[in-house]
C-alpha cells in the first residue's frame, strides 16, 4: 500500500472517530428547550371584545358552514361506558340514568378541550426550537389545527366549557409542556399521545349518537394523523439521549399509572348522581365497568405505539416498573 493511500485511510479513520466522538458529545448535551407557560389557567376575553370579531373571521375561513353548531349533550350511550352492565346504574331512576350518562359525556368532551388548549402550547414552544423554516412552518399550521380543534369541541360544551377545571391528567401534561425538552416532548406528545388520539377519537367518532360532532371528529382526526406522522419522522431522526430517555420514563410511569386507574371518570359521575357507594359496591362497579379489560387494551396500545417507534428502551425500563399491567378493581380505589 503506498504512503498516500495510507495518509487517505488514516485521515478517513480519524475524521470518523473524530465525527463519532463529535456525536458522543452532541448525544451527550440536554436536547434545546425553552420554557413556556401551558394556559391552563388563561381565561377568554370578556364577551364583545373586539378581538372576537378577529379569532371568528379566522376560524370560519377554515370552518365554513361548521363554526356555529346547534349542539348539546349526552354525546354517547349509557352502553358506551359499559354502564348497562353496572346493577347500581340499570336500578337506577331514568332521570338518573341521563344525569350519569350526561356526565360522563361531559367529561369526555371537557377532557378534549383541556387537551386541545395544551395542543396550542405545544406547538408554540415546538414553533419556537425549530431549526429549519419547513419545521417551524409545520409546527405553527399544527397550532392553527390546535385552536380550530378547540373551537370544534367547546361548541359542544355548556357555555363553551368557559368552567372547565383541569384533571391530574391534565396538570400532567401541562407540567410535561412546560418542562420538557424538544425531543423528550416530540416522543411523548406526538408520537405516544397523538398516536393514542387517533385510536381514541376514532373509537368516539364510531358510536357517537350526534352526527355533527362525529363529523367533527372525523375531521379533527385527520390533522392528529398527520401530527403523529411528523413526530415520527423527527423521533426517527433525532432520537432521545439518556437525559430525555429518563424524564420520559418518569413522565410516562405517572401518565400510564392514570391509565392503569381505569375508568375513575365514570364510577365518579355515578357517586355525584346516586350518592357515594360503600367500598364493596365501588369495586362490584369497577369489575361490572370491566375496567380492566378497558384499561388492558389502552396500554397494550400505548406499549405498541412506543415499540414501534424506537421505544424499546423505554418500554424495558417501563415492564420493570409494571406500567403496562391495568390495577385490579380492589387496587382502584
Ligand atoms: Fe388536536
Ligand atoms: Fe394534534
Amino acid at each position: 500500500m503506498n504512503s498516500k493511500v495510507n495518509s487517505t485511510i488514516n485521515s478517513t479513520i480519524n475524521s470518523k472517530t473524530e465525527t463519532q466522538e463529535n456525536s458522543y458529545i452532541e448525544q451527550a448535551k440536554p436536547a434545546p428547550n425553552v420554557y413556556i407557560d401551558s394556559g391552563l389557567s388563561l381565561l377568554n376575553v370578556e364577551e364583545g371584545h373586539r378581538i372576537q370579531g378577529m379569532v371568528r373571521g379566522a376560524a370560519k375561513k377554515h370552518l365554513g358552514n361548521r363554526f356555529s353548531l346547534n349542539a348539546g349533550l349526552p354525546l354517547w350511550p349509557s352502553s358506551f361506558f359499559n354502564l348497562d352492565k353496572a346493577q347500581v346504574f340499570v336500578n337506577a331512576k331514568t332521570c338518573d340514568k341521563e344525569e350519569v350518562v350526561r356526565l360522563c359525556s361531559q367529561g369526555l368532551v371537557e377532557e378534549s378541550l383541556i387537551i386541545e388548549k395544551c395542543g396550542m402550547a405545544f406547538c408554540a414552544k415546538m414553533s419556537a426550537l425549530a431549526d429549519s423554516i419547513d419545521e417551524r412552518m409545520f409546527y405553527n399550521l399544527m397550532s392553527a389545527e390546535e385552536a380550530i380543534h378547540y373551537h370544534q369541541i367547546s361548541q359542544f360544551l355548556p357555555d363553551g366549557g368557559a368552567g372547565v377545571s383541569p384533571n391530574p391528567f391534565h396538570l400532567l401534561l401541562a407540567r410535561l409542556i412546560e418542562n420538557g425538552d424538544r425531543d423528550s416532548l416530540v416522543f411523548i406528545i406526538q408520537v405516544v399521545l397523538e398516536g393514542w388520539g387517533i385510536s381514541h377519537y376514532k373509537v368516539l367518532a364510531d358510536s357517537c349518537t350526534d352526527p355533527q360532532f362525529c363529523f367533527e371528529l372525523r375531521e379533527i382526526l385527520k390533522d392528529e394523523s398527520r401530527h403523529h406522522g411528523v413526530g415520527v419522522i423527527f423521533s426517527k431522526q433525532r432520537g432521545l439521549n439518556e437525559l430525555s430517555r429518563d424524564f420520559v420514563v418518569e413522565v410516562m410511569v405517572e401518565f400510564l399509572q392514570m391509565v392503569q386507574l381505569g375508568p375513575q371518570a365514570v364510577v365518579n359521575a355515578v357517586e355525584v348522581v346516586l350518592g357515594q357507594l360503600s367500598r364493596e359496591h365501588k369495586i362490584e362497579l369497577f369489575q361490572q365497568l370491566d375496567g380492566e379489560k378497558e384499561s388492558a387494551a389502552s396500554l397494550q396500545t400505548l406499549r405498541s405505539l412506543m415499540l414501534q417507534n424506537g421505544g424499546e428502551a423505554i418500554v424495558q425500563r417501563l415492564d420493570i416498573h409494571h406500567s403496562f399491567t391495568p390495577y385490579s378493581a380492589e387496587n382502584c380505589l
